[in-house]
């Protein structure tokens, strides 16, 4: 079996580095290993078009910035397919048939559905009621099933590998169930795909700047992969770090401090060697930090540097692809025929092993008209 790799991102917003760490840097060093027979990554819009049905603008405005973060960061359309979901009929097509083989109280139990409908405030309880008064918006149909359609996004490209962040666990789990389903029932034609978490638990889930465990725009505590070198130092130097590290001597502490979770995340032994060598590693770092005498700022401004050295390249990418917007359409478009060739051929599979592929079984078609005239 052939190694597929796919993944995605709802074009909300412009992607931060919670999604770099988190599964952006991972895709283009796969990428760049060039150890997979396919790779796509596909702008999930029909994804984030389900709750936010009433604001089709802001999915709109957002497919370019995310296309731009993707080609900035490193993505490669001639080794790896970008495509915009929306574009591909089949997925609607294999999502309805996959929503026959999963009850309504196995989606309710999904947790990463639970904890959104939560965070959106849908109202599930005397949710006629709420409804009735104006009060609060119900579950969207749409938005209950995005893991079903999840699944078709998956399956569709037969991808067995899912970089992603944990938070997407759910939704593989999801997936794997459907795909037993699909081949017990009809025949195997699915294949089970497998999470990549990122290996470090910083990059499982980066903080916000502010300290708040989800980094999100509605909180302003983001860093944006777009940011200029001035935004980031600002971000940066306004970080939540140890409330209790006052004085420079004062002991500090590394948990829950921005700061160092980012340095987990972020870097590596020759970053010391090139802005820091006093200290030959992070953990070095760390300890002169507990034990006091080392201020804050010293340890942002090393941040910084870390955090540019690495986000440079990817603005003077950026700036160069933002030259030519019309030819970024162009990537997509073409991209997305590539994938829909794909599509195409896993749908003529899904529906001859489902047997709804009426005009082409001639064996059908013989004996309907053998009973017939039998008749
Ligand atoms: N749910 C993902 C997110 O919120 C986006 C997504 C949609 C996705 N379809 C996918 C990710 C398929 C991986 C594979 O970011």
């Amino acid at each position: 079996m052939g190694k597929v790799i796919l993944t995605g991102d709802r074009p909300t917003g412009k992607l931060h580095i919670g999604h770099y760490v988190g599964s952006l840097r991972r895709r283009v060093q796969l990428q760049n290993e060039g150890d997979y027979d396919r790779m796509f990554v596909f702008m999930a819009d029909v994804q984030a078009l389900t709750d936010n049905a009433d604001n089709p603008e802001k999915i709109r405005q957002n497919i370019i910035e995310v296309a731009l973060d993707y080609l900035a960061a490193g993505l490669d359309p001639e080794k790896c397919t970008l495509f915009i979901q929306s574009q591909i009929p089949e997925l609607c097509e294999l999502t309805t048939y996959l929503m026959n083989l999963v009850s309504v109280s196995r989606l309710q139990r999904n947790p990463t559905v639970k904890s959104e409908i939560k965070m959106r405030g849908f109202c599930q309880q005397d949710e006629e009621a709420a409804e009735a008064a104006g009060q609060r918006k119900g579950i969207p149909v749409g938005f209950f099933c995005y893991p079903v359609s999840q699944a078709a996004d998956i399956t569709l490209f037969k991808a067995n590998i899912v970089p992603a962040g944990e938070d997407q666990r759910p939704m593989i789990e999801q997936t794997r169930e459907l795909v037993h389903s699909f081949n017990n029932t009809y025949g195997e034609v699915l294949v089970e795909p497998e999470i990549m978490l990122p290996d470090n638990q910083a990059c499982l889930r980066l903080p916000g700047t502010d300290g708040n465990a989800k980094m999100s725009k509605s909180l302003g505590n983001c860093v944006y992969l777009s940011d200029s070198a001035e935004d980031v130092w600002q971000k940066v130097r306004g970080m939540y770090t140890d409330p209790t590290h006052l004085r420079v001597d004062d002991p500090g502490h590394l948990e829950g401090n921005c700061v160092f979770t980012y340095l987990d995340a972020f870097c590596c032994n020759d970053d010391f060697a090139e802005f820091w060598p006093e200290y030959a590693c992070l953990d070095e770092l760390k300890e002169h930090y507990t034990k006091g005498g080392l201020g804050d700022m010293k340890c942002k401004k090393f941040l910084n540097q870390v955090l540019n050295k690495e986000l440079e390249p990817m603005r003077v990418r950026r700036h160069e692809f933002e030259k030519d917007i019309p030819e970024i359409y162009n990537i997509l478009k073409k991209g997305t025929e590539q994938a829909r060739e794909v599509a195409a051929q896993t749908m003529d599979e899904v529906r001859h092993a489902m047997r709804i592929d009426y005009f082409n079984d001639a064996e059908l078609i013989a004996s309907q008209a053998a009973r017939f005239k039998a008749e």
